[in-house]
């Protein structure tokens, strides 16, 4: 069969290697990709917001399945207008999708399913939103509803600082908004947990650990994730019932009452506090850079994985991992997240020699001229898997230095906490 992945990061890198280990997969089309996927797949420019254009494509190619990798897509309702047209996709709904497109409506889910996560308030103005932090012990997280692409999120010190971040919101730096959350600040330590879902039945997917500030010691700046580990250190079977049973179930409950499902991954966001769950924030896909280190661990066939979602079979299928662990550290262009350059070359890339269990995943990327160039603030991921992370770790530091490439960075501290 030809699959079709949507998306051009090193978790749509990540997901067109794993199927490619697929026996059933004839051609593989990444809309557009990276050059990480040219190497095994065909990149094909497409305008991902003009659904009937993409539409023609799928079937010109006579594609049989599309996967959706990112947000934007789904939150957009692209799997129910392919839906409608008669093209196999694996990803949830545009209402399900909710979860992640409006943290509004997965608040107030929380709030009425009894899901444990910080204690908030929604606010439709700046006056009102003032007032409340009158009355409010800092620090306090101020949110923007929609999707801001991981940046609409202020842990806010001081008064100050919130009401700038109230402003902020408000005139409009994230799309209009026109209301904002207001949060308590939990304090633990966050782990990201995966499920996958046909709708009917759900499967647990893996955890991972993210690092998502860009300096060392977790500080600095937010970031899309400057690299993982897996499984995450606070997973124990005490813990995932917890998450299951609180967290997850009530939530799939709460969809099917609103008539209807979730197909697809779902990522929860958590913060886990005296080994308690509670529910930072939902994502509708795989995490970026978690799927790049829970898909080398999957053994079973990633397609016939999605595949038993789509035909609503998934209780038949029996899903194996390997026991290692594995960890992804980011190669970033420099200044990330804040202004970078594109277009610098990557030489040397192909005189890196992997080792088996190692594998490197593109994201901002792209080829001209077979050479490689950087196209963005996340570059590549170096993954590894082994028993043992902290020799993993400092083999995947060796291979960063050995590319030696002059405009990244990275963080060495990936998974500091497991080794503290
Ligand atoms: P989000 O986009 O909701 O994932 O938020 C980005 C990051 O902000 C999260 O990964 C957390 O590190 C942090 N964060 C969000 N909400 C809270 C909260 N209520 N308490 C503490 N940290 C939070
Ligand atoms: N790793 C964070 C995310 O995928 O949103």
């Amino acid at each position: 069969m030809n699959v079709g992945i949507i998306g051009s990061g090193g978790r749509e890198h990540a997901i067109c290697a794993s199927l490619r280990k697929s026996g059933k997969i004839k051609e593989i089309y990444c809309f557009p990709g990276n050059a990480g996927t040219s190497f095994i797949a065909k990149n094909t420019e497409a305008d991902l917001t003009n659904f009937e254009e993409l539409k023609k494509l799928i079937q010109k190619l006579k594609i049989d399945l599309i996967i959706i990798g990112p947000e934007k897509p789904l939150v957009d309702g692209m799997v129910d207008f392919l839906k409608k047209n008669k093209i196999k996709v694996f990803g949830p709904s545009k209402i399900a999708s909710q979860l992640e497109g409006s943290k509004i409506f997965t608040k107030n889910l929380c709030k009425k399913y009894n899901i444990p996560t910080a204690n908030f308030g929604v606010f439709n103005n700046v006056k009102e939103s003032l007032l409340f932090l009158d009355k409010c012990e800092f620090p306090i997280v101020v949110k923007a509803d929609g999707l801001a692409a991981g940046k609409g999120v202020y842990i806010c010190e001081t008064l100050e600082h919130s009401v700038n971040a109230i402003k902020e919101i408000f005139n409009g730096k994230f799309g209009v908004a026109e209301k904002v959350l207001i949060e308590e600040f939990l304090e633990g330590e966050e782990m990201s947990f995966f499920i996958i879902s046909d709708g009917e039945n759900y499967k647990k997917f893996g955890s991972a650990q993210d690092h998502k500030r860009v300096l060392e010691g977790d500080k600095g700046k937010n970031t899309g994730g400057m690299g993982a580990y897996s499984p995450s250190r606070l997973e124990s079977e005490d813990l995932n019932k917890k998450i299951l049973e609180k967290i997850v179930e009530p939530t799939l409950k709460g969809l099917k009452d609103l008539d209807t499902d979730f197909v697809g991954f779902l990522y929860a966001g958590l913060m886990i506090i005296k080994n308690e769950p509670f529910l930072i924030e939902y994502n509708v896909r795989m995490g970026d850079p978690e799927c790049q280190t829970i898909l080398p661990r999957l053994k079973t066939d990633l397609l016939e994985v999605i595949d038993a979602c789509i035909n609503k079979n998934l209780k038949e299928i029996k899903l194996d991992w390997f026991d290692e662990k594995s960890i992804c550290i980011v190669l970033c262009s420099k200044g990330y997240p804040d202004k970078y350059q594109n277009n610098i070359e990557i030489k040397k890339l192909e005189k890196i020699k992997l080792e088996d269990n190692s594998y490197i995943y593109h994201a901002g990327t792209k080829i001209k001229d077979s050479k490689v160039y950087s196209n963005g603030g996340r570059v590549l991921n170096f993954v590894t898997k082994s028993k043992n992370l902290k020799e993993s770790r400092n083999d995947l530091i060796n291979l960063i230095n050995d590319l030696n490439w002059e405009n990244g960075f990275f963080r060495k501290d990936i998974g500091f906490k497991i080794f503290e």
